[in-house]
């Protein structure tokens, strides 16, 4: 995806904070690595070694979908596809991509907000959350160097505005099927789109303490199609685990009685296990720090690697809606 990025914008005129954010892509390829402390998997951090899939090329549909696409158009950031226009109301330029916008919140989180496994799920999230963490992405007070950070620095109020909006207004779907084995297929972490995928002519390999995020089809992920979402392989026990923590912990308390938001606390039920499990390290480590995140530095603190792991696996098991 970084690759195509640069591919996509080389041609047009840099400014200055897009020239850098693109600098300093083009080195994190390379050096994209996650703090000692954290567990390398829930951060998606491509494998040094890269077996070949299969590429996306010429006209593309999705199925169920009256739409089609030439495959160089919508690769990159700027022009994400909108395969079903007529499940969501008419959407601002800051998110389908237009005129001066060259990181469209749809080419990541897609046009229903859902997003993939190294992304995350805004649908319905309320404006005001998501306002609040373009602002601490911004700050600096939530990290993450390679995507949201130099996004957040780019895009105006106005846009942020605009986005928050229209995702707020979505209904999110079940994405994600939590599936316990010890077992999984084998995977590794594709450079493109920084996805876990199945190995190729790969067997099963023990899954250890991690959880292990594939698409369900990789091609319809690849072209971001909505209708098309994860599994997420998690240790057997883990839901059942989760559920005894998420009582003892009281996350109800704050994020509603079925989970699905409260007030300044945000839906956990349905959210993928990765993209939670990322959150649940980063709130412990402090990458997710500052006076919003104040509520769950002493919920994150109590966590073993293992609670994070089933809390993670029991939440993206809940229903979204
Ligand atoms: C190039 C890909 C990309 C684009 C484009 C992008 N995002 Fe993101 N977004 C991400 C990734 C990756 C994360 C997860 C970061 C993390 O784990 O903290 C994320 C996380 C977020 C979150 C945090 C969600 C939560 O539940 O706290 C919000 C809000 C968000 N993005 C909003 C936006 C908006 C609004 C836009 C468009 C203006 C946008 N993003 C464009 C990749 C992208
Ligand atoms: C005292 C209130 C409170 C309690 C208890 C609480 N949370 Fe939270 N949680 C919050 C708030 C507020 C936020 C939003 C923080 C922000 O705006 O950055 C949040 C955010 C989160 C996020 C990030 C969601 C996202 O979309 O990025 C996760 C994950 C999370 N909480 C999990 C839990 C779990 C699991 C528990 C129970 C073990 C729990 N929380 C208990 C208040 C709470």
């Amino acid at each position: 995806m970084i690759r195509r990025t640069l591919r996509n914008v080389s041609a047009v005129l840099l400014s200055g904070a897009a020239a850098l954010f693109l600098a300093r892509e083009a080195g994190a390829q390379q050096a994209l690595s996650v703090p000692a402390g954290l567990p390398d998997w829930a951060f998606n951090i491509p494998d040094k070694v890269q077996p070949a899939v299969f590429k996306v090329e010429g006209t593309i549909r999705a199925p169920g979908s009256a739409k089609e696409y030439e495959a160089a158009k919508i690769a990159g950031n700027a022009n994400p596809p909108d395969w079903f226009p007529d499940e969501h109301p008419p959407a601002p330029k800051a998110v389908t991509g237009g005129q001066g916008i060259r990181f469209a919140c749809g080419s990541c989180h897609l046009m229903s907000g859902q997003g993939h496994s190294e992304s995350a799920d805004i649908a319905g999230m309320p404006a005001a959350y998501i306002i609040r963490q373009m602002a601490n992405y911004k700050s600096g007070e939530r990290k993450d160097n390679e995507r949201m950070g130099p996004i957040a620095k780019i895009e105006s109020d106005e846009d942020v505005r605009a986005a928050a909006e229209y995702f707020s207004t979505l209904k999110p779907h079940v994405w994600v099927k939590v599936i316990e084995t010890a077992m999984p297929p084998t995977t590794f972490i594709a450079t493109a789109g920084r996805h876990r995928v199945l190995l190729p002519g790969g067997g099963t390999e023990p899954i250890g303490q991690r959880i292990l995020e594939v698409p369900e089809d990789p091609f319809r992920v690849e072209i971001r199609d909505p209708h098309s979402g994860f599994i997420a392989y998690v240790p057997p026990g883990s839901i059942a685990k989760g559920e005894a923590l998420a009582k003892a912990g009281r996350c109800a308390a704050c994020h509603g009685d079925t989970l699905k938001g409260k007030g300044e606390a945000p839906r956990l039920a349905g959210v993928q296990p990765l993209y939670l499990a990322r959150q649940l390290f980063d709130f412990r480590y402090g990458s997710r720090a500052g006076d919003a995140a104040a509520p769950m530095k002493p919920v994150a603190a109590g966590l073993t690697d293992d609670d994070i792991i089933a809390l993670s696996s029991y939440l993206g098991s809940l229903p979204p809606a």
